[in-house]
């Protein structure tokens, strides 16, 4: 599939950074793109934006933790844009802070969303997908490698994720269905600034230098290569192939880089 022209494409988090980078990459290469995401006024700017350089894309405002909202979404898809192809669970955000100042709920909140939204879009997909003998592309992280201190809960999600995609792979191809995970470092994108209840705190400073994060667009476009040739993995950036490397191959020597470093992950306020 190396250009997507007639294809579907479901996205969830499709109303900033990687998923709509992801929105526009995919729409330049022919396909139909269906954006889910709770903002709906930056998800019908980024749908406008893409129909204006004539593409097709519907926007649709949906929370991937509330029963239904998905199940809504792939209907007014199929209905609008056709049989679904290629599914993106996408969304996602970050719940950091040291164990004793964090709670349960704040772990569950980010269970709900990075986990469960994710189980949730695979579910609501699931039929599409075995139809379209598809694509299920699963955002995990480098943090899906290695738990850096502070960053217990957006890490614990990402290595459940990790673990579903590995799973699923084995599972959904006698279906058909190849599963596509993404291993992120820095991107240029909003989740640093959002809080650990989800909120964006659009004026916070990105603690991530510049020179560290990928612009959105190229590592879009790294992404979709990889969905094209059905890759088992992308790992996008040098800085995360090199972590995780160290992560898998030096665990000793990777853990006590991590602790020297000191490094200590805050909510942006
Ligand atoms: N950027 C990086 O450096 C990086 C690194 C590793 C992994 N990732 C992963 O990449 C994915 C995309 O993140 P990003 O970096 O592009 O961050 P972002 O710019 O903050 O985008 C996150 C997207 O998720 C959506 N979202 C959050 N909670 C949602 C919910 N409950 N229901 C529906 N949509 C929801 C947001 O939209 P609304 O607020 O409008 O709902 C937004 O469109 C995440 O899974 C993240 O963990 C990113």
């Amino acid at each position: 599939m190396r250009t997507f022209t007639g294809k579907v494409v479901f996205i969830t988090g499709g109303s900033s950074g990687i998923g709509a980078g992801l929105a526009r990459e995919f729409a330049g290469r022919g396909a139909s793109v269906a954006l889910v995401a709770r903002r709906a006024e930056r998800l019908r700017t980024v749908a406008a934006e893409i129909r204006a350089g004539g593409g097709h894309a519907l926007a649709i405002p949906g929370d991937v933790t509330r029963e239904g909202d998905l199940e809504r979404a792939v209907a007014l898809t199929a209905s609008g844009l056709g049989p679904i192809d290629v599914v993106v669970a996408n969304a996602g955000f970050g719940v950091v802070g040291a164990l004793e100042a964090l709670r349960i709920d704040d772990y569950r909140r980010q269970f709900e969303t990075n986990v469960f939204g994710v189980l949730r879009t695979t579910y609501a997909t699931l039929a599409e997908l075995r139809r379209s003998r598809g694509t299920l592309v699963i955002l995990g992280s480098v943090s899906a490698y290695m738990a850096a201190p502070t960053a217990s809960p957006y890490a614990m999600s990402k290595f459940a994720v990790r673990a579903l995609a590995e799973a699923l792979r084995s599972e959904l191809a006698p279906h058909g269905i190849a599963v596509v995970l993404i291993t992120p470092g820095f991107v240029e994108s909003e989740i640093r600034l959002v809080d650990n209840r989800g909120h964006l705190r659009a004026d916070a400073p990105d603690p991530v230098p510049h020179w560290l994060r990928m612009p959105t667009k190229r590592a879009a476009r790294q992404i979709v290569r990889a969905v094209a040739r059905r890759r088992r993995e992308r790992i996008i950036t040098s800085h995360a192939k090199l972590a995780v490397f160290l992560a898998r191959h030096t665990p000793r020597l990777w853990a006590s880089l991590v602790r020297r470093s000191r490094v200590s992950r805050r909510e942006p306020f």
